[in-house]
């Protein structure tokens, strides 16, 4: 949580610095601020809620509308941060940058100071502070051991430091610097022509450099304009890699969409195809994801798979064991990432563990890698954001590429998670008990998906006019069963968290040990109900919701003309394969729950109370 951006060149730096922090802002947006260096000057200006707030007060600031002309912010080297508050509530004076008792230096802070109060206490009276924060006390921690040389002060500030960091750091004695550290909280440096831009991820870079440093844990860069110089902790020099990332501007820009959720379901049936290019042989009707790193012979060790995940990673990951299970007959579990790191999970040599993870960085995720890898297992990632932490600590896997996905809510990371997991599945089937002739017909209907996205898609106004008709109910009711039940899941966590509307999902054949309590004309249920092997039950399932009066939404097979008979609404998806089911049945619930949190004039991008990458336990 938490988003920094930072700024060093010959350039104006606020505008780089908003749009930057524009970029982020899915990481927080309780409040920001902003601080330049301008001739051997600190200036501050800070906002609560959205980055909008702070760029008015900033233009409002340099334009004179207020204060003069010393108060004007300009100068080429700068930080921002947009905030996600854990110490201290949402007030402007908690808003970073956070400066030390004499204002000559001034940090923004990703993470948690866990020792921030014996850190202070041991600063003792004679440093005053102007926030609740623990990152304050860095600030004043570096004032401590500033003797002229920045870098070894935040060095050895750091070293008394117990939590996580990521940290830019700048003094106003030293104009042309930017100090950069990172423990637990991602830094990324992107190195321009004679200039370098620091952010929590990529994409405040992206219209200036594709060239980036991914910092390590416990790593501090010590950034000037005639270069970059990377150290650890122990001041020892460390030669970084300078990495080329395939992301576009344009894939972080709305290009006319009101939304990026919007945008970004719209964008499925073209990431969907990047998830798979490349990567499959039709004439073998199998996949070659080489991320994988372990042998023919290894592979055939595996006895059991693990998928870890968070939220919606979490329901990919369900898809994905029934096509594990399904394609490869291997036995495989699905756990989220903070139950799995305190369960004392078994797992050993014969175990392959996939994280799942949009931004490579949730915390849960990352502790459960972490934790599985201790145990021997073999950890392979399946990752969203090139060279995040999941990515660099384990040991292979695979990018899902679906590009920059800036809304809360997840979708199209969705979609290729999916994608990616049954490449998996097929892979390891195919190097078992998978018949040709399967793995071939599958790949054939991987190959028509995306055009079958696109007609669901093209039902976005019909779906919104249902969505109109049902926003004023309290609470919903997803049913699924088979690979659809991870489907109703992920439909009702969209809607739960972008429209605040109380929703659950169950499997079908449960209904009757307890749900069933609750269906009354107030609870709608929607049903995911196309043509495969669990039709029949699912449509008695069905015939049970409409005798007791709830109102029934279907997603139905096109042609499928008798559900019209169980339904109040319907909506139509195109056939394919059972294990495909997942990534066409979702689409008409994204877009149910976003027209939904519209029309109730939610801020659909930015839900209350979430971020995007959840670098907190
Ligand atoms: C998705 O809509 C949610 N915002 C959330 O559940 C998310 O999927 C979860 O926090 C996991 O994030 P990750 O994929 O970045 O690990």
């Amino acid at each position: 949580m938490c988003g920094i951006v930072g700024y060093l060149g010959q350039k104006e730096s606020l505008p780089i610095l908003v749009n930057g922090l524009r970029r982020l802002e899915y990481r927080g947006y309780d409040s920001a601020g902003v601080a330049i260096l301008d001739k051997g000057i600190i200036k501050k200006v800070k906002s609560v809620g959205k980055i909008d707030n702070l760029a008015e007060k900033l233009s409002a600031l340099n334009g004179c509308a207020s204060g003069g002309k010393d108060n004007k912010m300009s100068g080429t080297a700068g930080i921002a941060h947009t905030r996600w508050a854990t110490h201290g509530g949402v007030t402007e004076e908690n808003a970073h940058p956070h400066t030390d008792c004499s204002g000559k230096i001034v940090l923004a802070h990703n993470g948690i100071i866990e020792n921030y109060r014996e850190l202070k206490i041991e600063l003792g009276e004679t440093h005053k502070y102007t926030s609740q924060t623990d990152s304050e006390v860095l600030a004043h921690l570096i004032e401590h051991y500033y003797k002229g040389d920045l870098r070894q002060a935040v060095q050895s500030a750091l070293r008394r430091v117990r939590g996580t960091y990521g940290l830019v750091v700048m003094h106003a004695d030293h104009p042309d610097m930017i100090i950069a550290a990172r423990l637990g909280s991602p830094l990324v440096v992107g190195v321009g022509d004679g200039e370098f831009f620091i952010g929590s991820d990529a994409t405040p870079m992206l219209a200036y450099t594709k060239k980036v440093v991914f910092l390590e844990d416990g790593e501090i860069a010590e950034i000037t304009l005639a270069g970059m110089q990377t150290f650890n902790l122990r001041n020892q020099n460390v030669i970084k890699k300078v990495e080329e990332i395939d992301w576009d501007e344009a894939q972080a820009e709305l290009q006319g969409f009101p939304h990026f959720m919007l945008k970004e379901i719209f964008d499925q049936p073209v990431v969907f195809k990047d998830a798979v290019r490349g990567r499959v042989d039709q004439e073998e009707g199998t996949a070659h994801l080489g991320g994988l790193n372990m042998s023919e012979a290894q592979m055939r060790e595996i006895n059991r798979v693990i998928l870890i995940a968070c939220g919606t990673a979490s329901y990919a990951a369900m898809v994905g064991k029934y096509a594990f299970e399904r394609l490869a007959g291997i036995p495989t579990e699905v756990d989220v990432g903070s139950e799995f790191r305190y369960r004392d999970p078994i797992v050993d040599n014969h175990t392959l563990v996939f994280a799942i993870s949009q931004s490579g960085e949730t915390a849960d995720t990352l502790a459960a890698v972490r934790e599985a890898k201790r145990k021997g297992a073999f950890v392979r990632g399946i990752v969203n954001v090139v060279g995040s932490t999941i990515a660099r600590e384990t040991d292979g896997g695979t990018y899902i590429h679906a590009g920059p996905e800036l809304a809360v809510a997840s979708s199209k990371a969705y979609i290729n998670m999916v994608a990616v997991l049954l490449l998996y599945a097929l892979q390891f089937g195919r190097s078992r008990r998978l018949s040709l002739a399967t793995g071939q017909r599958i790949l054939t209907a991987l190959g028509e998906i995306s055009e079958k996205m696109k007609i669901i898609l093209a039902q976005s106004e019909k779906i919104k006019k249902l969505a109109e008709k049902y926003k004023n109910y309290q609470n919903f009711l997803y049913l699924g069963r088979g690979i659809n039940y991870p489907v109703a899941l992920e439909g009702s966590h969209k809607l739960k968290e972008i429209s605040y509307i109380h929703s659950e999902a169950y499997p079908a054949g449960e209904m009757k040990h307890g749900v069933n309590a609750l269906l009354a004309p107030d609870f709608p249920v929607i049903g995911i109900m196309t043509k495969n092997q669990l039709y029949e039950k699912m449509s008695s399932s069905i015939e049970e919701v409409r005798a007791r009066k709830s109102p029934v939404i279907l997603i139905v097979s096109e042609g499928d003309i008798k559900a019209q008979e169980l339904a109040d609404e319907i909506i139509y998806v195109p056939e394919t394969m059972e294990l495909l089911e997942p990534l066409l049945n979702i689409i008409p619930l994204q877009l149910f729950a976003y027209h939904t949190a519209v029309l109730l004039g939610r801020d659909v991008d930015r839900p209350r109370n979430l971020a995007k990458s959840v670098t907190v336990e």
